[in-house]
C-alpha cells in the first residue's frame, strides 16, 4: 500500500489530521490498534476550547458539535464553602469554551472519514515504523498471520500516551520530562440532570471534585482518589455520598444521582517528550504529552499540534515549502509547555497533596484568596482556560 501520510492512532489527533488533509487533497492512512466501538466507548474531554471548535468546523465536522453542545461563558470553583463564578467571556476578552463530548466528536470525525471514502483500518497489530531517517519511512501492520507494509512521504504519531511511535525514537534523541501526582481521578457518567448549568471545580480538605456535564440529561463528576483504590473499591452509593461531602451544602442539596453507566479511575500525570519531530516521524497530541485533566487541556493541546502539522503539510505539499514541518516540533512545544504550566497549577490550586506541609496549604490558600481579588489574576485564568491562539 502506498499512501502520502501514514497516521498511527485513530484518536482525535489522528482523525482530525487526516480529514484536514484529505480536503486539501493530501491522501492519509489511519492505523488504529482498537476496533472502533472500543474508541467510542472511552469517556475522557469534555471541555473543547474554542480553536478546537474551529477546527471541528474547518474539517467540515462542527455541524452537530455547534447544535448540540453548549457554549459555556464561565465556570464556578467551589472553596471555603463559598461558591465563586469564573467569568471566562469577561475575563478572557469575549471568548468561551464548548461543553461536547470527546466521543461524539470522535463519532463525527469517524463519520466524516467514511463519507468521503478515508482509509481507517481498525484492529491492527504490531505497527512498526522503519526507515524514520530517511525519505522514504515505511510502516507495518500485521493483520491475522499477513504482514502488510504501507510506503509514505511523512509518519505521524497520533497513538497516545502507551503507542508505538514515539518509542521508536532512539533513546539519546529524546528527553521526556514527567511528573507523577499521587492521586487519580474516579470519573463517573450518569443519565442524571446536572447539578448546576455550568462546572464547578471544588477544593476540599476531603479532596477534589469536579460537576462537569455532556448535556442537561448526562452529568460527568469526578473525585480526587489515592492511587490505591479501584473501581470496584466504589459503589454508586459511595460515589454520590462522597460528592457531596465535597461539596458546598447548597450545591450537595441539588445534587440529582443515579445508577452509573461508566466508571473509571484515570491516574493524574504531567508529561513531555521532547523534540517532537524524528525524521520524517512527527509526534501529535497524548503521543508526545500529557496533562493532568484539571485545566481541560490535554485535547486541547493535541489541537494545536494538528493546527501546525496541517499547515505545515500544505505547505510542503502545495508549495514545495518545508519551513513549517522544520519549525513545528519548536512551535509546537511552545504552547504544549503553556498549557503543562497552567494544568499543573490549577491541579496544585485545587487538590489535596497527601504529603503537604503547613507552608504549602497556606500559600494554597493565599492563591485562591488572590484569585478572586485580582481582576489580572481571573484574566490570566481565563485567556489558558479559553486556550492561548495557536
Ligand atoms: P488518544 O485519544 O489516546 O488516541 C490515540 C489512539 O491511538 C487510540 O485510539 C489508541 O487506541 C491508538 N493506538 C495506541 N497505540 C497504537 C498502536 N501501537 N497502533 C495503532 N494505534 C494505536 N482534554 C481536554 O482537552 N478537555 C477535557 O475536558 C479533558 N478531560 C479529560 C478527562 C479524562 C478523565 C481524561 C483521561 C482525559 C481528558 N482529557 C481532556 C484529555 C484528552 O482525552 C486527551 O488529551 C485526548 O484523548 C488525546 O487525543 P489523541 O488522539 O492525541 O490520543
Ligand atoms: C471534564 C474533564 C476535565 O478535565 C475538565 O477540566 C473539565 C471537564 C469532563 O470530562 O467533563
Amino acid at each position: 500500500m502506498k499512501t502520502q501520510v501514514c497516521i498511527i492512532g485513530g484518536g482525535p489527533s489522528g482523525l482530525m489530521l487526516s480529514q484536514l488533509l484529505h480536503l486539501k487533497g493530501i491522501d492519509t492512512v489511519v492505523l488504529e490498534r482498537q476496533s472502533r466501538e472500543y474508541v467510542l466507548g472511552r469517556i475522557r474531554a469534555g471541555v473543547l476550547e474554542h480553536g478546537f471548535a474551529e477546527l471541528m468546523r474547518e474539517a467540515q465536522c462542527g455541524e452537530r458539535m455547534d447544535r448540540e453542545g453548549e457554549i459555556h461563558d464561565g465556570f464556578y470553583i467551589a472553596h471555603d464553602g463559598k461558591l465563586d463564578r469564573v467569568d471566562l467571556k469577561k475575563y478572557s476578552g469575549g471568548s468561551s469554551v464548548v461543553v461536547y463530548g470527546q466521543t461524539e466528536l470522535t463519532r463525527d470525525l469517524y463519520e466524516a472519514r467514511d463519507r468521503m471514502g478515508g482509509k481507517v483500518i481498525h484492529n491492527v497489530e504490531d505497527v512498526t515504523l522503519h526507515d524514520l531517517k530517511s525519505d522514504a519511512p515505511w510502516v507495518t501492520y500485521r493483520d491475522g498471520d499477513e504482514i502488510v507494509r504501507i510506503d509514505c512521504d511523512f509518519v505521524i504519531g497520533a497513538d497516545g500516551f502507551h503507542g508505538v511511535s514515539r518509542k521508536s525514537i532512539p533513546k539519546d534523541v529524546l528527553t521526556e520530562h514527567e511528573k507523577v501526582y499521587p492521586f487519580g481521578w474516579l470519573g463517573v457518567l450518569s443519565r442524571t440532570k446536572p447539578v448546576n448549568h455550568e462546572l464547578i471545580y471544588a477544593r476540599h480538605e476531603r479532596g477534589f471534585a469536579l460537576c462537569s456535564l455532556r448535556s442537561q440529561v448526562l452529568s460527568r463528576y469526578y473525585l480526587q482518589v489515592p492511587l490505591t483504590d479501584r473501581v470496584e473499591d466504589w459503589s454508586d452509593d459511595a460515589f454520590w455520598a462522597e460528592l457531596k461531602k465535597r461539596l458546598p451544602e447548597e450545591v450537595a442539596a441539588k445534587l440529582e444521582t443515579g445508577p452509573s453507566i461508566e466508571k473509571s479511575i484515570a491516574p493524574l500525570r504531567s508529561f513531555v517528550a521532547e523534540p517532537m519531530r524524528y525524521g520524517n516521524l512527527f509526534l501529535a497530541g497524548d503521543a508526545a504529552h500529557i496533562v493532568p485533566p484539571t485545566g481541560a487541556r490535554g485535547l486541547n493541546s493535541a489541537a494545536s499540534d494538528i493546527y501546525y502539522l496541517y499547515h505545515g503539510m500544505m505547505d510542503h505539499y502545495l508549495k514545495g515549502d518545508d519551513a513549517g514541518l522544520d519549525g513545528y516540533s519548536a512551535k509546537a512545544l511552545a504552547r504544549v509547555w503553556k498549557a503543562q504550566r497552567f494544568s499543573w497549577w490549577m491541579t496544585t490550586l485545587l487538590h489535596t497533596f497527601p504529603d503537604s506541609i503547613t507552608y504549602d496549604q497556606r500559600l494554597q490558600d493565599t492563591d485562591m484568596d488572590y484569585l478572586f481579588s485580582s481582576e489580572r489574576a481571573l484574566g490570566s485564568l481565563a485567556e489558558n482556560y479559553v486556550g492561548l491562539p495557536f
